[in-house]
Parts: structure tokens; C-alpha cells; sequence
């Protein structure tokens, strides 16, 4: 029993790695999440608010859910049919949705809830950072309450969207730069981390026996997640998004380092870059600590930990 619970809003562009993200959290016992908020990014925010809905009506878990950013601040909008299909999460039938999608926008719902919380409340962004830095943006007083801000995005070493750029990033790096140059305190889930959180094929199987329909579910999301990785090289399927969640609730399994890192917004080919400073050259404070390392071993652990509380399907 956990005495303190740290109070969390989910805010993400599902895409079959936010939804298992948000299916851990979901029976994470230290979180208490408090909202949930779409974005755009892997697909249209008409699609990725329809599957946070699906998600949420599948785990039985009725949050409050708004829909977020229909675009970037600035850039013209980007999806990634390539690699989570024209929903933005194929694969597996989901439930129809049942969690409803309130009137008011995902910044105003993330603003009353930092406003009512009585503590700091904690974001784990698993999208773009449109939402986040609309939020910075539009209520600048309530900076004191956020705890924290847990991302997945970016690359120290490399990008996947181009070979500068991380997917989240190169979405809307005007938004990653206002959150990275928030003061707030920031933890990177980049590439150099989750690309090494990979699930392995034999592993979806032992999700898929764990028997319940969360776990079915989570095992066919991977499949389909992994056909496009595996065209690629990967021998795995790497989940991103769910390392942000293990960087807040099991620390223990990933090694960090604080460093200076900026967001490249010009260039031909660095456009939506993090660029870090690993030799001290930008004689800056550290504004990130940045997730380097992962036990990947224990890393599957901890997800089957958390599916095996999925009660099996009768
Ligand atoms: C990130 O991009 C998206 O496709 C995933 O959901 C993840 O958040 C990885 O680059
Ligand atoms: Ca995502």
C-alpha cells in the first residue's frame, strides 16, 4: 500500500506505445492520475482523442478526458500512419467508446486540475509538446504547480524521423523548446533510452498468455507496433512511450544524466534535433536530466508486473 501517490495528468497522441504507457499507468500504484489529454501527432486529433476514449472505456477507467492541440504552434501538421495506421492505433478491435470527451479543451482541463490539486501535480508527455506549451503559454502562474514534466522525446545521439530528429520533437519543436526552456524541472525519455526498451516477439507471447483482454489487446498492439520496427532493422518492438512512465514510478531501472539541451529550430537537416551538451561547451546549467540507460530485462519485468493486475477475461 502506497501511503503517498504522485498526482499525474496523461497527456499523449495515441499511437499503440502512448496506449500501453497509459495502460501501465493506469494500475500503477504510486500514480493517481488525475486527467487525461490528447494531442496531435501520431495521427489527426480527431483520432487520437477517439483512441484515448477506446483506451480509457477498455481499462474501465472513466478520467476526465479533453482533447488537445489540433496542430503544431507553428509547423504544418505530421502523421504517422507508417507506423500506427490510419486510426493511429491498428490492429486489435477496441471497445466503443465510452468515456466522454468534455467541451472544454485539454489546456483549460490541465490548467483547473493544476489549479484545484492541492499539490504539484507531475505531466507525462508522450506526444508532441503543443499542449504542454499552450499550458506554459496561457497560464504562466501555474508553473508552480507543476512538479514536474516526464517526456518522451527527443535523441542526445540520433533521431528516427530524420536522422537529427525524434518523431515528438521534430512535430513541434517550438513547443519542446518552450518546455525546455521552462526552468521546470524536466526528465528526457529519449531515443538513446527507449529504443533500447525493446519488447521481443516471444515476449508478446507471454503477454498475449497472461489471459486477460487488457493483455490480448496489449500483445496485438505490440505485433502491429513491431511490423513496422522490424522492417527496419529492429529486433524488437521498442516502447517508447512507456519508459516515461518507468523514469517516474521505477527510477531504479534507468541510469540518468543532467544536461544542458536545446532544440534546433533552423537547418536543412537539424530541424527538431535536441542537442545536447555532453562536454560542457554551452557553459550552461543542466535544464534536463536525461534518461541514458535501461535495464531492459527488469524494464519487461515491470510491464508484466503491470498487466498481470488486468483481471483474465472469464
Ligand atoms: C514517439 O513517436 C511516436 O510515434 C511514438 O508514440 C513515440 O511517442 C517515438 O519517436
Ligand atoms: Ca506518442
Amino acid at each position: 500500500m502506497i501511503d503517498k501517490k504522485i498526482p499525474v495528468i496523461l497527456d499523449g497522441d495515441p499511437g499503440h506505445d502512448d496506449a500501453i504507457a497509459w495502460v501501465l499507468a493506469a494500475v500503477e500504484e504510486k500514480l493517481d492520475i488525475l486527467a487525461v489529454t490528447s494531442v496531435s501527432g501520431n495521427q489527426t486529433i480527431e483520432k487520437t482523442t477517439l483512441n484515448a476514449s477506446k483506451i480509457l472505456t477498455l481499462i474501465e477507467r472513466p478520467l476526465p478526458l479533453a482533447r488537445g492541440a489540433a496542430r503544431p504552434l507553428f509547423a504544418e501538421p505530421m502523421v504517422a500512419p507508417s507506423v500506427h495506421g490510419k486510426t493511429g492505433l491498428d490492429g486489435p478491435a477496441l471497445p466503443e467508446p465510452k468515456v466522454p470527451v468534455l467541451e472544454k479543451g485539454a489546456v483549460t482541463l490541465m490548467a483547473e486540475t493544476l489549479e484545484a490539486h492541492p499539490e504539484a501535480v507531475t505531466i507525462i508527455a508522450t506526444g508532441p509538446l503543443t499542449n504542454v506549451a499552450l499550458l506554459l503559454l496561457t497560464y504562466p502562474e501555474l508553473k508552480e504547480k507543476i512538479a514536474a514534466i516526464y517526456f518522451m522525446g527527443g535523441g542526445i545521439r540520433h533521431g528516427n524521423w530524420t536522422p537529427a530528429a525524434e518523431f515528438n520533437i521534430l512535430v513541434d519543436p517550438e513547443a519542446a523548446k518552450i518546455v525546455l526552456e521552462s526552468g521546470l524541472t524536466l526528465v528526457m525519455c529519449g531515443l538513446d533510452v527507449t529504443e533500447r526498451a525493446l519488447i521481443m516477439p516471444s515476449e508478446f507471447d507471454e503477454i498475449e498468455a497472461l489471459g486477460s483482454e487488457v493483455a490480448k489487446i496489449v500483445a496485438g498492439w505490440l505485433r502491429f507496433f513491431y511490423e513496422f520496427h522490424a522492417a527496419k532493422g529492429y529486433t524488437g518492438a521498442p516502447l517508447h512511450d512507456a519508459v516515461a512512465v518507468a523514469a517516474l514510478t521505477a527510477p531504479e531501472l534507468l541510469d540518468f544524466k543532467a544536461l544542458s539541451v536545446e532544440v534546433e529550430l533552423t537547418g536543412d537537416y537539424c530541424r527538431g534535433a535536441t542537442v545536447a551538451d555532453w562536454y560542457g561547451l554551452f557553459g550552461k546549467a543542466p535544464n534536463v536530466k536525461v534518461a541514458m540507460g535501461i535495464d531492459r530485462d527488469k524494464f519487461f519485468s515491470w510491464i508484466k508486473s503491470h498487466l498481470e493486475k488486468y483481471g483474465r477475461s472469464a
